[in-house]
């Protein structure tokens, strides 16, 4: 079977469009053609890989709306979100991931790397009252801080290896 791929790629600050440009390095380099989504079309490719934004714990919606396109494919999913990639919050925005894309397809893994926040929203969101559902506290404050450092080269590298290990041999 051949090596080729459709990418699909929604980024709103340019967080998830960094580490896709990571994806297409990584999988051209392994032997794949990477080819671009037709607005609206469902792929014509057996393998998709979505690059999307972490919103309400899951894809966002441009995201789940090119899914809804997707039927019997096999998909790899990368993602930017604002956690910690290692911590408890990271599995269940995997797991959530997974199971949106298993509905109708198979999913062949969910890479999760932070990115950054808006910076005044992080500040505003620190200043809310602590019973507000946004309130950043303590570790929170400093997880997003952390995130403003990211997506650097070492995610970037992590999520080439990662479509390294993950694309199909087919
Ligand atoms: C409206 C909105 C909702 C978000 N919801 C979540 C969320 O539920 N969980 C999370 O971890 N990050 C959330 N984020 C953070 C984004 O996923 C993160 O900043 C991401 O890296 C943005 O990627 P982009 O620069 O490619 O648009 C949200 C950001 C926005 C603007």
């Amino acid at each position: 079977m051949q090596k080729e791929a459709t990418i699909a790629v929604s980024s709103r600050t340019g967080n998830t469009a960094y580490i896709a440009e990571g994806v297409v390095d990584a999988a051209r380099s392994t032997g794949w053609t990477i080819v671009e989504t037709e607005n609206g079309k469902a792929p014509k490719t057996d393998v998709v890989v979505i690059c999307f934004w972490c919103r309400r714990h899951s894809l966002d919606d441009a995201s789940l709306e090119y899914l809804s396109l997707c039927e019997g494919k096999r998909i790899l999913a990368l993602g930017t979100f604002g956690g910690y990639p290692t911590g408890a919050y990271a599995k269940k925005v995997r797991d959530n991931v997974a199971n949106a894309i298993s509905e109708r397809n198979e999913c062949l893994g969910v890479f999760l790397c932070q990115g950054k926040l808006n910076e005044s929203r992080i500040e505003k969101r620190r200043a809310l009252p602590p019973d507000d559902p946004h309130h950043l506290d303590d570790f929170g404050y400093e997880r997003a801080l952390e995130g403003l450092k990211h997506p650097n080269e070492t995610d970037l590298l992590y999520a080439k290896a990662f479509t390294r290990d993950f694309l199909p041999s087919c």
